[in-house]
C-alpha cells in the first residue's frame, strides 16, 4: 500500500464543537461502484467520499474498461459499455476486499475471471470460503492459483445458499452473483447491514428483484438485464459514530449532518449507558455527555448489534469512564492488536483476555485469540507517538490524542485517510487543534 502523505500532530484536552457533515459509507459506496459493471449503461453516484479506497476501485474499475468521470465534488459517472478485461493488474493483488466482489458481475458480462484473493491482515485472517463456496452453488467454477482464483460459468443458477454465519461480503458478492442469475437465489442467514440495504435499493432501481425478510432471507429472483442507475450512497454511520464519540470523549457538542438515528439504535443506546446524550437537529444528529462517564459493557454483534468498526472509538471513550468497562468483539479474532499502544504508551488500563466475558460464548470461545477487553477508568491519557495499524484503530489513536494531555504525533494516517474523508479538515472545523507534517 501507499506511503502515507503526512502525519498528524495533535495537542490534547480542548472540547470539541461545532459541526461536520457525514460523508457517504466507504463500505456501502464500494460495492455499489462494483455494481455499476452489471450494466452496460451509465451510472451515476451522488455522496461519493474522496477517500483513498475509492480512488483505488475506480482505478480498478478503469482497468476492466469503465470510463469514469467527476460530475462534481461528490458525484461520479461510471460507464462500462464493454468489460475490456477479465482480471486486475497484480497491483490491486491484495490491497482490499473489492475484487472478490466482482467475480459476479465479471462471469455475467464475460463468463469467466481470475480475481486476487484478499489476504489476511491485521484483525483476523478474513478468508473468503462462504463467497467460494455460494459461488459455486451457484454453478460456477472454481479454480485456486497461488494468490488468486480463477471463475467461470457460463450462466450462474439460482441455488439456496446457507451463511455460516452473516457475512457482510459474502451476502453482497451472493447479491451481486444472484441478479443477473437464472431463476431464484436465496440467502439465508445473510447480514442485512445498512449498507446492504443501500446496495439492494439501488439494484432494485437498475430493475433487479429482490426481498428481504425479518429472519434474514434475501429472495432474488434473477432478471436478464439491469438498467443504469443514479443513486445517493447511505452516510457513514461508522464516521458519524467517531465524531459522537470525539464529541462525548472531550466534553463537547459535535452536530453532525446527515447522521440517522435509525442507523445508529444500538451505538445510541450504548452512548447514553456510558453518558452520552443526543438531540436530533434539523440536518441530523448533536451529540455531547450528559453526566459524568461510568463504565458499561459492550459486544460487538452483526446488525442491528453494535459494530465491530464502532468498537475503537468506543474502547478509548470507555478509558475516561469510572469503573470497569468489558468489551466483547465477536465478529474479528484480532481486532485489539492496537490497545497495547494505548496502554503502554499513554497508560490506558486496557487488559486483553482470550475469555468470552460477554453475554455468550463466540465463535473465538477457547481459542486463544485475545478478543475481549476489560476497561478500568478514568484514566487520564498521555500524549504519546502512535503508529496506526489498520483503519478503525487509526481513528480510536485520533480520539485518544484528542483526549490526551500534550501533544501526540501520530504516523499510519493512510490507513485512516483510505476510510475517512477529510479527517483534519473536520476535526479542525470543530475545533481540534490538529496539523499536519509531510511524512
Ligand atoms: C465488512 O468486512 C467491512 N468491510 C468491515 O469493515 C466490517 O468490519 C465487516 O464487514 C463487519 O461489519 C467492507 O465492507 C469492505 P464479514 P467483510 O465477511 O465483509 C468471517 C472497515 O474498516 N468470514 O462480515 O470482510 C470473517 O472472518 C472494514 O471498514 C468467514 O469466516 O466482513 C469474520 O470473522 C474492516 N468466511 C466474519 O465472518 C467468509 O467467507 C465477518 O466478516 C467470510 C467471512
Amino acid at each position: 500500500m501507499a506511503a502515507d502523505r503526512h502525519t498528524y500532530r495533535i495537542t490534547g484536552g480542548v472540547p470539541l464543537h461545532g459541526t461536520v457533515e457525514a460523508s457517504g459509507a466507504k463500505n456501502a459506496v464500494t460495492k455499489e461502484l462494483v455494481a455499476t459493471l452489471l450494466t452496460g449503461e451509465p451510472c451515476v453516484l451522488h455522496g461519493v467520499p474522496r477517500i483513498l479506497e475509492v480512488d483505488l476501485v475506480l482505478g480498478m474499475l478503469t482497468e476492466l474498461g469503465t470510463q469514469v468521470s467527476w460530475l462534481g465534488e461528490h458525484t461520479v459517472r461510471v460507464h462500462t459499455p464493454e468489460v475490456t478485461s477479465t482480471s486486475l493488474s497484480s497491483m490491486y493483488s491484495g490491497v482490499n476486499r473489492i475484487p472478490i466482489l466482482m467475480m459476479g458481475p465479471l462471469l455475467h458480462r464475460r463468463g469467466e475471471t481470475v480475481v486476487p484473493l484478499p489476504g489476511g491482515c491485521t484483525i483476523g485472517k478474513r478468508p473468503i470460503d462462504f463467497h467460494l463456496r455460494g459461488l459455486a452453488q451457484m454453478g460456477a467454477d472454481i479454480v485456486d492459483r497461488p494468490g488468486s482464483v480463477k471463475v467461470s460459468a457460463d450462466r450462474l443458477t439460482g441455488a439456496h445458499v446457507h451463511l455460516p454465519f452473516p457475512s457482510v461480503g459474502a451476502t453482497e458478492n451472493l447479491l451481486l452473483a444472484a441478479v443477473l442469475a437464472k431463476g431464484t437465489t436465496v440467502i439465508s442467514n445473510a447480514a442485512v447491514e445498512p449498507e446492504i440495504v443501500d446496495l439492494v435499493l439501488m439494484l432494485q432501481k437498475m430493475g433487479a428483484l429482490i426481498t428481504i425478510d425479518t429472519d434474514r432471507t434475501l429472495t432474488v429472483s434473477g432478471v436478464d438485464e439491469l438498467r443504469g442507475v443514479e443513486h445517493h450512497t447511505v452516510a457513514d454511520r461508522i464516521e458519524i459514530a467517531s465524531f459522537a464519540a470525539a464529541a462525548v470523549a472531550t466534553d463537547g457538542r459535535i452536530e453532525v449532518r446527515g447522521a440517522r438515528q435509525d442507523h445508529l439504535i444500538t451505538f445510541l443506546n450504548v452512548l447514553r449507558h456510558v453518558g452520552g446524550e443526543f438531540n436530533e437537529t434539523e440536518h441530523g444528529l448533536e451529540f455531547f455527555r450528559a453526566r459524568p462517564l461510568t463504565a458499561t459493557d459492550v459486544e460487538t454483534g452483526v446488525h442491528p448489534g453494535f459494530m465491530t468498526d464502532w468498537q475503537q472509538p468506543m474502547t478509548v471513550l470507555l478509558t475516561q469512564a469510572t469503573g470497569t468497562s468489558v468489551v466483547h468483539e465477536t465478529i474479528y479474532e484480532d481486532r485489539f492488536g492496537y490497545a497495547q499502544q494505548l496502554s503502554d504508551s499513554m497508560g490506558a488500563g486496557i487488559e486483553l483476555t482470550t475469555r468470552c466475558l460477554g453475554a455468550a460464548a463466540c465463535r473465538w470461545h477457547n481459542r486463544d485469540y485475545q478478543h475481549t477487553a476489560k476497561i478500568t477508568g478514568p484514566t487520564p491519557l498521555k500524549a504519546a507517538d502512535l503508529v496506526i495499524p489498520d483503519l478503525r484503530a487509526g481513528f480510536g489513536y485520533v480520539l485518544a490524542a484528542l483526549v490526551a494531555d500534550g501533544t501526540s504525533t501520530i504516523s499510519g494516517t493512510r490507513y485512516l485517510e483510505r476510510g475517512y474523508e477529510e479527517p483534519v479538515a473536520k476535526l479542525t472545523a470543530v475545533g481540534a487543534n490538529i496539523t499536519t507534517q509531510p511524512a
